[in-house]
């Protein structure tokens, strides 16, 4: 086979190489080559708006989660049925030859592989099963924890909210695994006096006699139908999960009554937002209700305070209802402005954005949460209004 270990100089790619020296060979191909670099941008783009990101940035990051999840899945029907170098199993070592390649390592008596090392090659399937867990894990947490995406109709909040912290682990242990990468591709590089960096742009690197290289036959037609195939009907199903309605989350509009008496002089507080133990105490007090006398006849109180508590907190699985009434502050507990969990998202926000009269206050949510009324507070749907930024 032509492809064996061993291969000696070839003279077909003396011709076509503008270098007289070394003789090169096409290594990584098309998808390879397109593969690494997008992936470079998806997971830079998802590691900034994830780490550092604000949370409306959430957008951008789904954008990238998403290209990563379509790069990994094609690089893994690549590796199967593509040819070439870009074959798994033109990189899949036993362990006994991994052991001893990072034995030569630590001696500096590595020899040279055209395609991945035994340990580039064990990062390559440890980047790919990683990357698959850091984006089950996303989709996970965007459905627990924000109520969106394909997961959100099963996904309790208690285990999107843990599972965000998996997430997180992951994507801190992918930074510390490109940092391994770069290490051995910036090793190697000097090793073997080969530019590999500059060989993922072009695909060729330097062939001589005594490399070791294997490779495999690619079978680009069943890779693309299955690609295609694939792409359609995870999208589909995608789409499909996605418009279930999402576990615990309130949908249709609020009670006439409570709308008309309880948002005369401010937005009107969704009820999930604080629980019964709360609306009640308002209730109790609506006399000197925040300096204000906002006393009721006591049959629509009654009346409210059975709706409120039908639809308090407790009774959803929202990030705000559990986060809210999990923070409330025992010593103010009538105001959602005051529980921990608000006061600990919004301490960014100076005083004087919230006291501007765009604002007009902490307690009017609905001025940077367009679905504030809906107790949504999604991510994407915050802004302060334009004239503050
Ligand atoms: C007469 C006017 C008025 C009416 C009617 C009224 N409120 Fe209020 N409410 C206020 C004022 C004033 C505040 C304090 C706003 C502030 O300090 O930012 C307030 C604050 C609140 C808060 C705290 C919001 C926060 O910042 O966390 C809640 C909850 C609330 N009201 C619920 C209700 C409910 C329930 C009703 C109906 C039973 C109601 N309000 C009717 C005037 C009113
Ligand atoms: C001045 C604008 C402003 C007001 C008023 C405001 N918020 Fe926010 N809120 C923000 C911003 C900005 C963020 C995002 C902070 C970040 O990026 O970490 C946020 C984040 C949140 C989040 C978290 C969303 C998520 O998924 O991360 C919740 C819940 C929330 N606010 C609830 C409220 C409630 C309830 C009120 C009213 C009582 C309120 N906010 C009033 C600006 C505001």
């Amino acid at each position: 086979m032509a492809d064996s270990v061993g291969r000696p100089n070839h003279v077909k790619t003396a011709a076509s190489s503008p270098e007289p020296s070394p003789h090169t060979r096409k290594v990584w191909d098309f998808g390879v080559r397109g593969f690494h670099w997008l992936l470079v941008v998806a997971v830079v783009t998802a590691g900034l708006t994830g780490f550092f990101g604000a949370r409306n940035a959430l957008d951008i990051h789904l954008i990238a989660g998403t290209a990563i999840a379509a790069l990994v899945g094609f690089r893994v029907v690549w590796g199967v049925l593509g040819g070439g170098f870009a074959r798994f199993s033109s990189f899949l070592f036993a362990p006994a030859t991994i052991i001893a390649y990072a034995r030569g390592l630590l001696r500096g008596t590595t020899r040279r592989y055209l395609g991945h090392n035994p340990l580039g090659g064990l990062m390559v399937f440890a980047l790919l099963a990683v990357l698959t867990l850091i984006v089950v894990s996303g989709v996970i947490a965007l459905g627990g924890q924000d109520k969106q995406g394909p997961l959100a109709f099963v996904t309790p909040f208690a285990v999107g909210w843990f599972v965000r912290g998996v997430h997180k682990l992951l994507a801190l242990m992918l930074v510390g695994m490109v940092a391994a990468h770069l290490a051995g591709v910036l090793y190697e590089s000097r090793h073997e006096n080969e530019n590999l960096t500059a060989a993922m742009l072009t695909g060729r690197k330097r062939d001589e006699p005594g490399v070791a290289a294997q490779t495999g036959q690619g079978s680009w037609r069943l890779a693309s139908i299955l690609l295609l195939l694939g792409g359609v009907g995870i999208t589909a199903g995608t789409i499909g999960l996605t418009a279930r309605p999402a576990l615990g989350v309130p949908t249709g509009p609020l009670d006439g009554a409570y709308a008309r008496e309880c948002g005369a002089c401010h937005m009107v507080y969704h009820p999930s937002l604080m629980p019964a133990s709360s609306w009640q105490a308002i209730l109790a007090d609506l006399g000197h209700h925040f300096g204000e006398d906002a006393s009721l006849d006591p049959a629509i109180t009654e009346q409210l305070r059975t709706y409120l508590t039908a639809n308090a907190a407790e009774r959803w699985d929202t990030l705000p209802a559990v986060k809210f009434r999990q923070s409330i502050d025992p010593k103010d507990s009538v105001r959602i402005d005051a529980t921990g969990f608000w006061r600990r998202i919004h301490h960014n926000i100076p005083d004087a954005t919230f006291t501007n009269r765009l604002v007009g206050g902490r307690g009017n949510c609905s001025a940077c949460h367009s679905d504030a009324a809906a107790a949504r507070f999604a991510p994407q749907n915050i802004e302060i209004p334009e004239e503050l930024q």
